[in-house]
């Protein structure tokens, strides 16, 4: 969603902005602009689109005919005599991810006041901007957009003091809602203001100047240690320092947090998407999650043992996640229930926050977040919190949110994730819920002799056989893709587990490709959906887990009656159907690890034979940071 970037000091500001925000992109955006500080103004680039529209509309307005930039903000826009002598200057950056108002260059990001004095970037949601609307309205000042952040900027305007510390002390309390905001003062062109709250904002100092950004992976390769601003903070960034504050004014000392591992940069390395590359990259990122937590030879999870101290007392689990990470959340309870005994169950965070709680200090609540940012993940884990539960992540991204909020936290090591689709990160995801759930079962006596080492076992060659199934699945996932391309509708049936990979399995194909595809439990397909089936229809059945295989493949027999193309993976050779592709044998609970890689690889080639823009899909977003 949103992207941030802010940067002050002597380089020049629109290529460290337009880098910044280039490393934002996979985070999903429809509009991106920037504003430069100069003398006495602030001028603003939006385009509507991708960053290219933003770069050609720049070129324009330096170039092009009655182009009336002053030379400072020509170098800062160009960098050809930046260095270190060049003026101290600052600017903003935004990608917008539209939420209120259509991805016009009008509605992009940065906002200005009427007057021009404030130029603000935002991510977040105002909550209650029709009423701050009415009200600036009422004292003459009209809005010129359809945008929520609008208000901010004319607010600030309209309360300027000449001050703008002051002046957003002021304005900030009458916010409701969620903002990470980068500000600049027509009269103070070398300083950013920033604030904060429920969105994240890192800030970073260069040795030529202090940068600002919604997600660490933008300030790179330009710092790699950065101050996390808390809720209700504000900063003030120049060349040479930055300075926090809190709501009250005092002044804050913060220290930087260093990211102990390295986020390379976003390279597709060959491949034609990140979505392909990241789905090769699968056996390595389940390979470095897993070898942390089996390092001792049993399953340990480091300082976040903490979560499971006093496992006997542990009565319930309950998974939160969004999307992907609620699947894998899914597979956790059948795998937590089966190796540790205790009652689990997946619920999404988004739900979750509407529903009455009743989770106590008994209850491990486990979040699992990729980014660490899903504003509804982040919600739901300060609720569990809220209601004295232990909390434990399963989390991608150090220092996100909710890594930072967690308490405990198992780091998964899928490295940066760029495409929209998730494959590496929820592989990865599944490796942290196994170990994970062998843990719990060792502490509470469930699991031990030769169940905890055939499980042990089976996790040692997760990774070797994601590789061979990888190179396996690729001849016959294309034909599979050929077939289904052209259709507009797909079913996904499973039981138990496979349930769960049938679910990622549609999530992947809709996503990415388009096609209407839904995931049934596979006994509950003929309690009304399987009127929808007819001659040609799609169906792809997952067969992976013994005990409940035998009565999926009944109803595959159902919907082929009907008409349906039944698409079948196992690895029960006794499993038939019109194209079956056969997986490596493995442990009970580990097919659904094995299901993933066929069924993004179905969902890739589908994206790709109807020509979709792969790894970053319509209307979608890397990082879900609204509610
Ligand atoms: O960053 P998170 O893991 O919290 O994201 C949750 C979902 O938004 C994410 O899994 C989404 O469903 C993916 N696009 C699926 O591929």
């Amino acid at each position: 969603m949103c992207g941030i970037i802010g940067y002050a000091g002597t380089k020049p500001v629109a290529p460290i902005l337009l880098e910044g925000l280039e490393r934002l992109e996979y985070r999903g955006y429809d509009s991106a602009g920037i504003a430069l500080a100069a003398e006495n103004t602030v001028v603003r680039t939006r385009a509507a689109g991708r960053l290219a529209n933003l770069r050609a509309a720049l070129e324009k307005s330096v170039a092009g005919p009655g182009a009336n930039h002053s030379e400072s903000l020509r170098q800062q826009t160009r960098g050809s005599s930046g260095g270190l002598a060049a003026p101290q200057a600052a600017g903003v950056g935004h990608t917008r991810w539209a939420t209120h108002g259509a991805p016009t260059e009008q509605n992009a990001h940065p906002h200005q006041s009427n007057g021009g004095k404030y130029t603000l970037v935002h991510n977040g949601i105002i909550e209650n901007y029709q009423a701050l609307r009415t009200f600036l309205a009422k004292n003459g000042t009209e809005c010129r957009t359809e945008t929520d952040t609008e208000v901010i900027a004319q607010l600030l305007e309209f309360y300027d003091t000449g001050n703008p510390l002051e002046t957003l002390r002021r304005v900030l309390p009458q916010l409701e809602g969620s903002y990470a905001l980068a500000v600049l003062y027509y009269a103070q062109p070398g300083i950013i203001y920033a604030a904060k709250r429920k969105s994240p904002l890192l800030a970073a100092q260069s040795h030529h100047g202090t940068l600002l950004a919604s997600d660490a992976a933008a300030l790179l390769p330009l710092s790699r240690a950065h101050y996390r601003l808390e809720d209700g903070d504000l900063a003030v960034l120049t060349r040479h320092s930055i300075r926090f504050f809190d709501g009250e004014g005092q002044e804050q000392i913060k220290t930087p947090q260093v990211m102990s591992r390295h986020i390379s940069a976003a390279e597709k390395k060959g491949y034609e998407h990140f979505m392909r590359k990241e789905m090769a990259e699968q056996p390595e990122a389940v390979r470095l999650t897993l070898e942390p937590l089996l390092r001792q030879g049993g399953p340990h999870l480091g300082s976040a043992e903490e979560a499971l101290r006093g496992a006997d007392r542990i009565d319930r689990v309950l998974f939160l996640g969004c999307g992907s990470a609620w699947h894998a959340g899914m597979c956790g309870c059948v795998v937590i229930e089966e190796l540790a005994g205790v009652p689990a169950a997946a619920a999404l965070a988004s739900e979750f926050r509407s529903q009455v709680v009743t989770i106590n200090q008994n209850t491990l609540v486990i979040v699992v977040s990729q980014s660490g940012e899903t504003a509804d993940t982040l919600m739901a884990l300060r609720q569990a919190k809220a209601a004295g539960a232990r909390t434990l992540g399963i989390i991608n991204v150090e220092g996100s949110s909710i890594a930072e909020e967690s308490g405990s936290v198992i780091f998964t090591r899928a490295g940066l994730e760029v495409a929209v689709a998730t494959t590496k990160a929820y592989s990865a995801q599944l490796a942290a819920v196994y170990a994970l759930a062998a843990r719990l079962g060792q502490l509470r006596g469930t699991l031990g002799g030769g169940k905890m080492r055939a499980f042990l076992h089976a996790l040692a060659a997760l990774p070797g056989l994601l590789e061979e199934t990888l190179a396996a699945s690729e001849e016959e996932m294309l034909r599979w893709a050929e077939e289904i391309a052209p259709k507009e509708h797909a079913y996904f049936l499973g039981r138990n587990l496979d349930w769960a990979a049938a679910l990622e399995g549609s999530l992947k194909l809709k996503e990415i490709s388009y096609i209407h595809a839904e995931a049934y439990a596979a006994g509950e397909l003929k309690h009304g959906t399987i009127s929808l089936i007819e001659q040609g229809t799609p169906v792809v059945s997952v067969c992976m887990r013994p005990g409940v295989v035998a009565k999926t493949m009944s109803n595959n027999e159902e919907v082929r009656a009907r008409g349906a193309a039944v698409y079948c993976l196992t690895n029960d050779p006794s499993v038939t159907a019109r194209r079956r592709f056969l997986l490596p044998a493995c442990h009970p609970l580990l097919g659904v690890s094995f299901a993933a890689v066929p069924l993004q690889l179905l969902a890739y080639h589908c994206a790709r034979l109807r020509g979709c823009d792969i790894d970053k899909p319509r209307s979608l977003a890397k990082s879900v940071t609204v509610e």
